[in-house]
């Protein structure tokens, strides 16, 4: 019988190694073993971030990670521009709009399913108005739409001198990033999807201006970075973290860059090849236009007589075939296939095998 291929959106599969190493027994989080462990994570995210700031664990999930930073940086008269590209934009709008003083400080330059960011639109809006921040989404989990963040960033600081707030829930690990060198002030992501880890943790960081921000902020006792920060410095947390998301990680992170981080951006890209060729021969259309079609997921743009739930239950009852539908709005018409961490590129042609054959003998 198949074995199970879990292709949703994260969380993603572990390695045996991961799995191993989360197995062992549990250690004091204020011991030299754990500062240890932490120094370790905290270097290596730093290496895979292209950041010389200390990052910042919370524990909890990534829309954890966005609410501390919107509430951390952000101050309610700001005036917040956000680019969205899909549901996960709309998360973080909305978690934004809750902080501000009024709902009409956050405005949203929306784009069609499936499209970036218009950057025309982008520059003009940041000509003609004042904004504190911008939010991005760099990959859009719900479209399949990798955002050009290097050059979205560069239009902001062209024309702005807003914070550049980013989410890289899905995009860490799956392409590369330089934080410090295109100048984004605040980085949120997570464990569980291209970093081949376990959820359990939000991963933030944030560059000089932004803790400036932070430190001024008047924001709760359990996602302070004040408080975090300060822990930092002694490769501690203020509460008791998950020791073992933070064991998981180390090696997760071993095990990227021993494969080499060139390599591994490489595998997602020819995962995104094996997918749209798959599509093509089946007919289908991917939501995502290039070059905007992300490494990390495939998001299929249904026909109209094909739904997303039937398929969906179909490909796990009959293949063990794990994918997800689609988020928000698009739920009926999308079908997501992950190909982002732990995966070999025989995963994502079984996936394809799969796929093709439900769909030869059911549409
Ligand atoms: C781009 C993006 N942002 C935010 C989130 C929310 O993360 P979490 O489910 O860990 O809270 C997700 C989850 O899939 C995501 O893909």
């Amino acid at each position: 019988m198949y074995e199970i291929n879990l292709r949703i959106t994260g969380p993603t599969p572990l390695a045996p190694q991961v799995l191993q190493a989360m197995s062992q027994q549990i250690i004091s989080h204020r011991s030299d073993e754990f500062k240890s462990l932490y120094a370790g994570v905290d270097r290596n995210l730093r290496a895979l971030l292209g950041t010389i700031h200390p990052v910042i664990f919370l524990t909890s999930s990534g829309t954890g990670g966005l609410e501390a930073t919107v509430q951390n940086i952000l101050r309610p008269c700001d005036r917040v521009l956000s680019l969205q590209t899909g549901f996960y934009g709309e998360l973080f709008a909305q978690i934004t709009e809750r902080t501000l003083d009024a709902p009409e400080q956050l405005i949203r330059l929306r784009s069609e399913p499936g499209q970036s960011t218009d950057t025309q639109k982008l520059s003009y809006m940041l000509q003609q108005q004042h904004f504190d921040a911008v939010l991005i989404t760099h990959n859009e989990s719900s479209t399949g739409v990798l955002n050009p963040l290097k050059h979205l960033v560069q239009i902001i600081k062209a024309n702005s001198g807003a914070l550049v707030l980013c989410d890289a829930v899905s995009s860490a690990g799956v392409v590369p990033i330089h934080m410090d060198q295109w100048g984004i002030d605040v980085l949120i992501t997570v464990p569980q999807k291209g970093l081949m880890a376990p959820p359990g943790l939000a991963i933030v960081v944030a560059n000089d201006r932004a803790q400036k921000r932070a430190s001024s902020a008047r924001v709760g006792m359990y996602f302070d970075f004040k408080r975090a920060l300060a822990c930092a410095r002694l490769c501690q947390t203020p509460s008791t973290p998950s020791i073992v998301s933070f064991r998981g990680l180390q090696v997760s992170l071993q095990l990227l860059f021993s494969e080499g981080l060139e390599r591994v951006y490489s595998r997602h890209s020819q995962a995104r090849a094996i997918c749209q060729s798959a599509l093509t021969e089946l007919g289908l259309d991917s939501l995502a236009k290039p070059p905007f079609q992300s490494p990390a997921m495939t998001a299929i743009n249904l026909p109209a007589h094909i739904h997303s739930q039937p398929l969906q239950l179909a490909l796990e009852q009959y293949y063990k075939l794990y994918t997800a539908q689609g988020a928000g709005d698009l739920q009926d018409r999308v079908l997501r296939i992950a190909h982002m961490g732990w995966f070999s590129l025989t995963d994502i042609k079984w996936a394809m095998v799969c796929l093709k054959d439900h769909m030869r003998k059911t549409y």
